[in-house]
């Protein structure tokens, strides 16, 4: 565990424990190789960190069109996913995990391009403030990437299927579908879930991230970043 200097009037900010785990996240980017880098703030955080090491690494896949920009800001080089055969580390937020790093991302909509990233790299290292680790997943709403003409046949198959109450977001996303939001849930079940919503016709996928799931979270409290490990790394 990394130690911060605290004295009793010192107190972290979300966004503190959010820039600590995206320096961290430094040490899993392999030089001379291509990284997939995700989407949301603290991503955002270990974009503005990694261009320092800029030069050391071949490029980036982005999980967003927000994402890309960040990089190219940065003067990082962007790669289209088809052009790439390995990506050696992919590193993103999540909305929130369980012990076992079962994930709900997608808060930021960005959650289609997300997965497939993720598929595609060698390991995924989720970063998080401490905010984001809960027991049961759940109270954070299930985001699902629908067809839009699908929309509404899919709300009703939800409830059918697995309950909780969906709402669409007024939101569109960088692959022009849209996203439901399912609260009142709690995911004991995490994998079946993701296996359930994904067999609704219509559902382009669901941010639940527990059949392939992260592989390390890296999560910012106060007392320093804590590496929890899921599978075997
Ligand atoms: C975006 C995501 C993000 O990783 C998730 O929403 C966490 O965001 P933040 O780092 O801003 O808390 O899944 O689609």
């Amino acid at each position: 565990m990394i130690h911060f200097k605290l004295d009793s009037k010192t107190i972290m900010t979300q966004d503190e424990m959010k820039q600590a785990v995206a320096q961290e996240a430094l040490n899993y980017v392999i030089e001379n190789t291509i990284i997939g880098v995700g989407t949301g703030s603290t991503a955002n955080f270990f974009i503005d960190s990694l261009a320092i090491m800029k030069n050391k690494i071949k490029g980036a896949v982005a999980s967003s069109d927000a994402t890309a920009q960040r990089l190219k800001l940065h003067d990082i080089k962007v790669f289209d996913l088809n052009d790439v055969k390995q990506i050696s580390v992919y590193i993103d937020g999540a909305d929130e995990s369980d012990n076992d790093l079962n994930l709900i991302k997608g808060g930021g909509g960005a959650l289609t391009r997300e997965k497939i990233v993720a598929a595609v790299a060698d390991k995924f290292i989720c970063i998080a403030d401490e905010s984001k680790l809960v027991d049961i997943i759940g109270k954070f709403p299930l985001p699902v990437e629908v067809i839009p003409m699908s929309a509404n046949y899919v709300s009703r198959e939800i409830v059918k299927k697995i309950g909780g109450t969906v709402k669409l977001r007024d939101f569109t996303t960088d692959n022009g579908n849209l996203i439901l939001d399912i609260s009142d849930l709690e995911i004991v079940h995490p994998k079946a879930i993701e296996t359930i919503l994904n067999s609704i016709v219509g559902v382009v996928t669901n941010g639940l991230f527990a059949n392939s799931s992260a592989d390390v979270l890296l999560l910012g409290t106060p007392s320093g970043v804590k590496k929890i490990v899921g599978k075997v790394f």
